[in-house]
């Protein structure tokens, strides 16, 4: 079938993988490397949760990405590395390059007791290192567990203990813009809960002054320099676990999905080269960590098997000015790039002469993944940075979903701003409403739900299929609920309105209201809290805390200013609130539960339509809360 390369084609891929997804996606899967084929393509359904893609075969990931492509294209550049500091030359590794780090790494982790099946944690900046380390993990078949670099020690020690890795590999400081990150002080601390960890592998970045473990703590540089370049692809089967990673949810503490081996590789392969279209000489920029599921898939592994060129940048937007991301796609000729609306709305509202001084003239194609894109936002993007040549690629997906879901291809189907527009093959997207009835026909509006397995779905959650189960199968039983609103156009386009459930989008990042409130109330003085998001010019969506107090605060600045701390401690600086309201009660229902839709009008200033409040239990506290709106 290869790649999609006209509306036509777009459509006959589309109605194959509808009519005999076997079919379809064994003909995909054919493209790849395979040591034995599989016996099935899928099996399993939403009712059993025993999914399974190209059982029966033996691959390996780092195979596919690197091997794969060393005899005709063992010198092409497989990636450019950006330092924080512009005035550092990029460093490039050609397939051949990367090859060899990466068969170093997979044999340093092997000498170090590393096996098939052991957790391997990354908490790294965005060195080189991490993704090679991530391709090590898949070469011999242990799993990786990237945890992103902003979050604190409680945060990652919680992961670190949630699917016991024996391994954790850091960097002594990650550089970010003007800052340095203290990344091993940081896992000093969460490695005093972690008692699975073995060996802590550190990266030398920063030089910067930290403690050292002796027997625990290793110079990956020095392990590295006597390892071999020569490391056999372990023959994976195809649900072999390849990859966790620890996403929020509406409740209880982060989850670790489970992505598998055969069916997420599939799946990124070929969802890189139909969204992005990258060409033989392209060079392709997402501006993601590696920490986040884009990271994974769209700068590791979907570029890596499609043998593209892929941007690693280890900086940030805005240092040393808002002309960083626009510098870069000059001096590396980039010709597709990726990144979150958050920063285009960042950058949009810093001066025009960053965009203006710089040629842009390489860019074909550009995307935006994370968050709903404003048409403003998009508008801004098509104009000032594609100069209204490039098509925008509006990518709705998940960390659940492991790959690009719902999106336009570019340049092959139609754009309409704001809209993620149309199902890519294998995705069959259902609208339902509240009682989990189909909403058919178009125009239509509900809540987003998929009704066919697709390769790249997370498996499991690491240690808790029932929460699996619960979580994603229970609301619409017999579907996948993706916890997102969105709206459908006479002619079937999507375009997604948001998360319906307790999960906040906040720069792109997915925080569970739960998890602030665990955290706030941590405080001595805090008794109850409330947390919704509100919408926020740059972030998306901001964090408005409802905080009641035990004895009142003699000075809410500092309240708030511990409560930031507390904050930073328990998650990270990202899930830091916004705005922070004392209220002496909450609105609850008879049965004592939070109404948080009035709490979100509240904090979006919709107060004109808060709807029926007489049910409350306490109808009088939601004047109070008006009055004290932050
Ligand atoms: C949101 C990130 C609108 C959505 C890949 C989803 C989007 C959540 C888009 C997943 C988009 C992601 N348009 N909303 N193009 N892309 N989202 O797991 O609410 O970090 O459920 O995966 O981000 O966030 P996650």
């Amino acid at each position: 079938m290869g790649r999609i390369t006209n509306k036509n084609e777009y459509t006959e891929h589309y109605n194959l993988s509808m009519k005999d997804g076997d079919a379809y996606w064994g003909k995909i899967a054919e493209e790849l490397h395979w040591f034995k084929k599989w016996d099935s393509v899928q099996s399993g359904n939403f009712d059993d949760l025993n999914l399974k893609w190209f059982e029966g075969s033996k691959t390996n990931m780092s195979y596919n990405c690197l091997d794969r492509h060393l005899e005709k294209n063992g010198d092409k550049v497989a990636v450019i590395y950006e330092d924080n500091d512009p005035s550092v030359k990029a460093r490039t590794f050609t397939y051949k390059e990367l090859h060899a780090e990466v068969c170093k790494m997979a044999n340093v982790m092997k000498e170090r007791g590393v096996k098939k099946g052991d957790r391997v944690c990354f908490y790294m900046s965005m060195v080189p290192e991490l993704l090679i380390g991530v391709l090590a993990c898949t070469r011999i078949g242990a799993i990786h567990s990237v945890v992103f670099g902003g979050f604190s020690a409680n945060a990652l020690s919680g992961r670190i203990q949630d699917s016991e890795c024996s391994m954790l590999i850091t960097n002594d400081g990650g550089y970010r813009g003007n800052k340095i990150i203290p990344l091993k002080d940081i896992a000093d601390e969460a490695l005093e809960s972690c008692p699975s960890i073995e060996n802590v592998l550190v990266v030398k970045r920063t030089d910067s002054d930290i403690k050292w473990k002796e027997g625990r703590d290793h110079w990956l540089g020095e392990l590295m320099e006597k390892a071999s370049t020569e490391c056999e692809a372990e023959q994976l089967d195809a649900e072999d676990p390849l990859f966790i990673l620890y996403t929020s949810g509406s409740t209880g503490k982060p989850k670790g999905l489970l992505h598998t081996t055969a069916g997420y590789m599939t799946y990124a392969y070929h969802t890189f080269r139909n969204v992005f279209q990258v060409e033989e000489d392209d060079i392709y920029w997402c501006t993601a960590d590696i920490g986040w599921i884009t990271g994974h898939t769209y700068i590791t592994y979907g570029p890596l098997l499609n043998g593209s060129t892929t941007v690693m940048f280890e900086g940030v937007p805005t240092w040393p000015d808002a002309g960083r991301f626009w510098d870069i796609c000059d001096k590396l000729k980039v010709t597709h790039f990726y990144t979150a609306p958050t920063a285009i709305r960042a950058l949009e509202a810093c001066d025009i002469e960053y965009v203006n001084k710089h040629s842009l003239s390489t860019l074909k194609v550009l995307g935006s993944v994370g968050e709903p894109i404003n048409e403003e936002a998009w508008s801004w993007y098509n104009k000032n940075i594609g100069k209204e040549k490039c098509p925008i690629v509006d990518t709705w997906w998940q960390t659940e979903t492991g790959g690009i879901m719902i999106s336009p291809l570019a340049g092959i189907t139609d754009l309409i701003p704001a809209h993620a527009t149309l199902p890519l093959p294998g995705v069959e997207p259902l609208l339902v409403d509240s009682e989990g009835t189909p909403v058919e026909g178009n125009p239509a509006e509900g809540n987003l739900c998929m009704n066919r397995p697709w390769p790249g779905i997370a498996r499991t959650i690491w240690g808790d299929h029932e929460r699996y189960k619960q979580t994603y199968f229970s609301t619409y039983p017999g579907k996948y609920f993706t916890g997102d609103g969105a709206r459908r156009d006479e002619k079937g386009n999507y375009r997604i309105t948001g998360r319906v459930d307790d999960v906040m989008n906040i720069s792109g990042h997915r925080i569970g209201t739960a998890e602030v409130e665990d955290a706030l109330n941590e405080h001595p003085n805090v008794v109850e809290s409330a947390v919704v998001g509100f919408p926020h010019n740059i972030k998306g969506q901001g964090i408005y805390a409802y905080v009641i107090c035990q004895n009142a605060p003699e000075n809410e600045e500092v309240l708030q200013k511990e409560l930031n701390e507390i904050i930073n401690k328990m998650i990270g600086p990202i899930a830091k609130p916004d705005k922070v309201q004392v209220t002496s009660g909450l609105p609850k229902t008879r049965s004592g539960k939070i109404m948080r839709r009035i709490l979100r009008k509240i904090a979006a200033n919709e107060t004109d339509s808060l709807g029926d409040t007489s049910t409350l239990l306490n109808p009088e506290i939601v004047d109070t809360l008006m009055a004290g709106k932050k």
